[in-house]
């Protein structure tokens, strides 16, 4: 079948739920994926950062075969001897007391806002039902009702209401609107270190820091959002180690699997112990510890744990951030390349560094479709995160790749002047 093909084929029967470039993947390895038609395109997205050890990684991908000819699924009503490996696993990368997995993000996410508001009512001992979550303007933390409920961003909420109560929105990076808003019946502050959907947001620097006192100040469980920026992202284990602060409640998903989709909470013995199988069953889904995610899991923290991998992140990164610096430059095309570590994108039509989310909204729509649209055409696969161009190379890139991909970029800013 030919492109077109398949395209009608997913119009035809599938829900009109997202709106992706017209590239049909049939297989991938390493830095590259290749089209229905053939075509090979260096892959600069990396599945929104799910893909940080780049498609296919053999030692991942032996886990998974081998795992699956071995059991898939147990389900939670039997043990089986991966999951213990798992946490131990989560326990030796994080330094966490103790982690429980989901299948998605978001999910994660409702789990330690669960854990959370459990914690406040046995622990803090905050009144039935009065818990409180702040959250941030611009977060972005998956799609569930509940999370889309306290999203800022009204075209998530359309339509779905009505929504949990419960949470209270904050200024992103304004520790004076999170000291305000704190009470005795605040549970949790939840934040990304980054703000991701938002656009590339990095909040002024000590804000974590002082969130982090602010909270144990208060009694408060500091929670932090790493799906999108943990696992080696931004050049270091977690973004919040930039900082050197250490939530009581830490997220991770996407690049956990490798490319299987496993997350997981991790957080300290006293909060994840108000999870017992009473309530918590209800979260504990039956494909949840799915084992060739779990082995997925695993391959990953060893990835992860291997010497030089952060250094190597880093040196691509700084190459990158130069290299589109100068490209903008010589091309004359006004933009702004923002980020830390390899978590960073290119904001185009704008001059000055974006600060605030309300300022990141799209600037330059068309401009920034064209520039997707012309990297696409020759060649690299790149797309746009939020309010940004997301460049999500992996770890097996290397310098070389990164040098193709500047190059590319270069000529398709080159081509947004001549038209
Ligand atoms: C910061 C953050 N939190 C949560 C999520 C949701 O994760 P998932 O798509 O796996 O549900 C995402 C996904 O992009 C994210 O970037």
């Amino acid at each position: 079948m030919k492109t077109s093909q398949y395209i009608a084929l997913e119009e035809l029967y599938g829900a009109h739920n997202y709106h992706p470039l017209d590239v049909v993947i049939r297989r991938a390895k390493g830095v590259w994926v290749y089209d229905v038609e053939g075509k090979k395109y260096l892959d600069c997205l990396s599945a929104y950062s799910a893909l940080n050890q780049g498609h296919c990684h053999p030692k991942i991908l032996k886990a998974l075969v081998k795992q699956g000819k071995r059991v898939t699924l147990t389900s939670r009503a039997f043990r089986n001897d991966q999951l213990p490996a798992l946490y131990k696993a989560l326990h030796d990368l994080t330094g966490y007391d103790m982690s429980l997995p989901m299948n998605s993000g978001a999910e994660a996410v409702e789990t330690a806002i669960k854990a959370a508001r459990k914690w406040a009512y046995h622990v803090k001992g905050v009144p039935k039902h009065l818990a409180e979550i702040i959250c941030c303007s611009g977060n972005f933390h998956g799609r569930t009702t509940t999370i889309v409920g306290f999203s800022t961003e009204e075209q998530y909420r359309e339509g779905f209401g009505p929504f949990t109560p419960g949470f209270r929105i904050v200024k992103y990076g304004s520790i004076e609107d999170l000291r305000k808003n704190i009470s005795s019946n605040t549970a949790a502050f939840l934040v990304e270190p980054i703000q991701g959907e938002a656009g590339i947001v990095i909040p002024p620097e000590g804000y974590l820091h002082e969130a982090a006192r602010l909270c144990k100040e208060n009694n408060v469980l500091l929670i932090a959002d790493e799906i999108q920026t943990g696992l080696g992202r931004t050049g270091r284990l977690f973004a919040c180690d930039w900082e050197d602060v250490r939530p009581d409640v830490m997220i991770v998903g996407k690049a956990l699997g490798g490319g299987v989709p496993i997350a997981a909470v991790c957080g300290k013995t006293d909060v994840m112990s108000v999870l017992n199988p009473v309530g918590h069953t209800i979260m504990s889904g039956t494909y949840t510890g799915h084992l060739t995610a779990v082995m997925g899991a695993i391959a990953c923290q060893t990835e992860l744990a291997k010497p030089g991998f952060y250094g190597h992140l880093n040196g691509l990164a700084d190459r990158l951030y130069a290299g589109i610096t100068e490209a903008l430059r010589v091309t004359g095309v006004p933009g702004i390349v923002q980020g830390i570590g390899a978590r960073f994108g290119l904001y185009l039509g704008v001059t000055a560094p974006v600060t605030n989310y309300r300022q990141a909204v799209r600037t330059n729509r068309e401009m920034e479709v064209k520039f997707i649209l012309g990297c696409v055409r020759r060649g690299l696969y790149l797309h746009d995160y939020g309010h940004t161009m997301h460049h999500g190379f992996s770890s097996q890139h290397t310098e070389a790749d990164i040098d193709q991909s500047l190059h590319i970029i270069e000529d398709a800013l080159r081509e947004l002047k001549t038209k």
